[in-house]
């Protein structure tokens, strides 16, 4: 095992400096062990939306549930809360807390900060999609400074779970399949929550989650149990938690399911031996939602008592509980000696630590007329347009039929029923939007071309329900508001001869918001409701069409690539989505997105990945089915640009280096065209042979370059030995082997541009 990282003797020493670790023994000495059982318990806050279904959401009754909380809060037994936003509700509680709390311990207030909190960036895999970390710091920093603002101190983001199955509905939260381009992600909103301390102005602790293997859930379904061999955990589900680790994370949630056998939850494995022991994790560790409790439910644990014990011996420190905490059953297990004095003592002083870094004791309350001008702050609207701009991916563009030249149309029809739907627009995973000045993409376009062109839309066919309906529909759900009133074959023709008299026809096309996130799992990719038949229309009245996709998931678009010239996968992009859209139609950006995962022809092929290994006649790879090509529709790391991108010049600066040796490669990158455009310079990497076989490709190095018209620049890339080892099986151990590797450099997974490098033992 690895000696407890350098990092954590540094947070340790700094806390020294700070006095920190002196204030949290005073404190200890001092807490009564219910005090102690008080600070970790995390409860939610619920209050439901106005208009809100009455029906108990998660579980729990929502009338009930704020008393409870209060009444907890009175008696100094709370130690963090989760779900409030508003600043005067946060101060509200904060008053509560210190008034029912003797050692004036203030609580800790959580929130899920994912894609934004008023200002709505584009959902995470749009932002992965970017591939460009500065902007997804940006982003998140923007997020930070908002929820801060308002009180929040600490983030359930990012989901750095790896998704190599879209039927999962969570593959929206995260970076989706790669583990290099997911630990990239994961440190660049780990710095852009917290900067360089979360302890300084505008930021927020980050919490990395699910720790570990949510998103390879049997079957796709949520919440399933997942099984996962250490080669795939070391290798691809924990690079993006450790490189979140590393980049300082202050807080990591557990997973709801099983691992392996056991509730993720209760790993002692997961959270004492890898997170703490050989990562030198020195943060503090919450449970998902009611995951203590339900160590019960899961038939692990006997009673709460027991899920109480368990949980806190695997290493998690702090409960988020709906109702009824099992920790509050802590006095008892300690009794029992089920769970040691010390254990608590550890769990309280990792959350007493992070709210002195915060500042919280000092000021525990926020300024509401400021939270106000910076949730209306509209630099950071500006940073949610680029961001969508920049994570727009462009799956295909037949005859250039894009970008659109305002000058040369008179009509353009914008069809479909998410076209100019706002709650849609900003996608799942946000509870605090502003719908008024969401910008949808007809908004966009008509804002664009103001009088010059007609804009003219029809939605063509109803919103399309799901069978079974979402506990997050609360928020602001898909419930069309006259469904009765919806005359179908009317709309459609009404969408048809739009589409039939118009220059141009734009369809937005894609999953209403609540059909992903959590518990939005589907058995099917296919565009939901009637849209194919939409689309088909469409196209089929001869006005060249362009399809908008609005998803967070990969879909069957087989149709659509063979018949649609132009498909621009748009994500839910957020509150300047339409605008961000608008700019890209007409040409005054280039996308520059490219997918973060392997995009499937069809439901049959998932899971589905491109870093899988060579394994037996891999000249048969692209027909291991007899139905279908078993190809991908559009490969990991594609995008278009309205630019022209060549490749060339692929050089390694020796032949040959030493396992612990580090080789740079080089590579020219030009614009052929004639607009300025950016593009994603990708680096694959392929070990010949090994201690165990090795994926065919694996993405080891990307650069994002801007390039004016017909210029060229040198991009470099260095592959040292963290880029080569990988954990192996024979070995079961990290391995480092000597071999001949391929690299490929290009703008996608199938790049060709190729050469090699040995690594030799001299
Ligand atoms: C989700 C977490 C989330 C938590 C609090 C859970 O259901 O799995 O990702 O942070 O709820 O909202």
């Amino acid at each position: 095992m690895t000696p407890v990282s350098d990092q954590r003797q540094q947070t340790e020493r700094q806390l020294q400096a700070d006095g920190i670790q002196a204030q949290v023994d005073e404190l200890l000495r001092r807490m009564t062990p219910a005090e102690k059982v008080g600070q970790v318990t995390q409860y939610f806050y619920f209050r439901l939306p106005a208009g809100a279904a009455t029906e108990p959401a998660l579980g729990m009754d929502p009338d009930a549930q704020p008393l409870a909380v209060k009444e907890a809060l009175g008696r100094g037994a709370v130690g963090s809360l989760l779900f409030v936003t508003d600043p005067a509700e946060i101060n509200r509680l904060q008053r509560l807390a210190l008034a029912g709390n003797r050692l004036g311990i203030p609580v800790l207030f959580g929130f899920d900060v994912i894609h934004g909190l008023r200002t709505i960036l584009p959902v995470p895999i749009a932002m992965a999609a970017s591939w460009d970390v500065e902007t997804i710091e940006q982003g998140q920093a923007v997020a930070a400074r908002e929820a801060r603002a308002v009180g929040i101190h600490w983030a359930f983001a990012p989901m750095v779970d790896i998704a190599r199955d879209p039927r999962w509905g969570r593959i929206v939260e995260g970076a989706g399949e790669d583990p290099f381009l997911g630990a990239a992600v994961a440190v660049a909103q780990v710095r852009g929550f917290q900067g360089t301390d979360y302890g300084q102005e505008d930021r927020i602790i980050a919490g990395p989650k699910h720790f570990a293997g949510y998103g390879a859930a049997l079957g796709g379904r949520d919440y399933d149990e997942v099984n996962l061999s250490d080669t795939e955990l070391w290798n691809t589900i924990f690079p993006p938690f450790k490189a979140a680790v590393e980049a300082g994370a202050g807080n990591v949630m557990t997973a709801y399911m099983d691992l392996n056998g056991v509730p993720a939850s209760a790993s002692r494995w997961l959270f004492t031996e890898v997170l703490r022991q050989e990562w030198g994790f020195g943060g503090f560790v919450v449970s998902d939602a009611n995951a203590v409790r339900n160590l019960v439910t899961h038939g692990f644990a006997a009673d709460p008592t027991g899920a109480a014990a368990r949980a806190m011996a695997a290493g998690v420190d702090l409960e988020m509980a709906i109702q009824d905490p099992a920790y509050a059953q802590l006095p008892e297990a300690l009794q029992a000696g089920a769970v040691g004095q010390d254990v608590l003592d550890a769990s309280v002083r990792r959350i007493l630590e992070a709210k002195l870094r915060l500042g919280l004791f000092d000021n525990p309350y926020v300024d509401e007329d400021r939270a106000r001008q910076v949730l209306t702050d509209p630099r950071h609207r500006e940073v949610a347009r680029v961001a969508a701009e920049r994570s727009a991916v462009l799956l295909r563009n037949e005859g250039d039929l894009l970008p659109l030249d305002p000058d040369e149309l008179t009509s353009v029809a914008v069809i479909g029923p998410l076209a100019d739907s706002p709650r849609d627009t900003l996608g799942p995973w946000v509870f605090d939007f502003d719908l008024d000045e969401t910008v949808t993409v007809l908004e966009g376009i008509r804002r664009k071309v103001g009088d010059r062109v007609r804009v003219e839309s029809a939605p063509g066919i109803p919103v399309v329900q799901r069978v079974f309906a979402s506990m997050f529909d609360m928020f602001g759900g898909n419930r069309p508001e006259d469904p009765e009133g919806f005359d179908a074959e009317a709309e459609l023709g009404r969408a048809v001869d739009l589409a039939g008299a118009a220059d141009v026809a734009v369809v937005v096309a894609g999953e209403w918001q609540n059909m992903i996130g959590e518990a939005a799992s589907r058995s099917s990719l296919e565009l939901p409701g009637r849209q194919l038949e939409l689309l088909q229309v469409v196209v089929g009245t001869g006005t060249p069409t362009v399809l908008l996709v609005m998803n967070g998931r990969p879909l069957d678009l087989r149709w659509a690539a063979e018949n649609v010239p132009a498909i621009l996968d748009i994500w839910y992009p957020g509150t300047q989505g339409g605008a961000a859209v608008a700019n890209l139609l007409f040409g005054d950006v280039s996308p520059s997105g490219k997918l973060p995962f392997s995009w499937p022809r069809t439901v049959g092929q998932v899971p589905f990945v491109y870093s899988h290994t060579r394994s037996h006649e891999p000249q048969n790879q692209g027909r291991r089915y007899w139905d279908e090509p078993s190809t991908p529709l559009f490969p990991f790391g594609h995008g278009l640009s309205y630019g022209r991108f060549t490749y060339s010049d692929l050089t390694v600066d020796r032949p040959s280096i030493t396992p612990e040796g580090t080789i740079t490669v080089s590579v020219r990158v030009t614009n052929a065209s004639d607009r300025e455009a950016a593009e994603v310079v990708q680096l694959y990497l392929h070990q010949r042979h090994g201690s165990a076989s090795r994926p065919v490709r694996e993405l080891k190095g990307f650069q994002r370059v801007t390039l004016s018209p017909q210029a060229s620049q040198q991009v470099r890339f260095t592959i040292g030995p963290e880029h080569r080892r990988y954990w192996s099986t024979t070995e079961r151990d990290w391995v480092l082997d000597t071999s001949i590797s391929d690299i490929w450099v290009g703008g996608s997974s199938t790049a060709e541009l190729t050469t090699t490098f040995e690594v030799v033992r001299t």
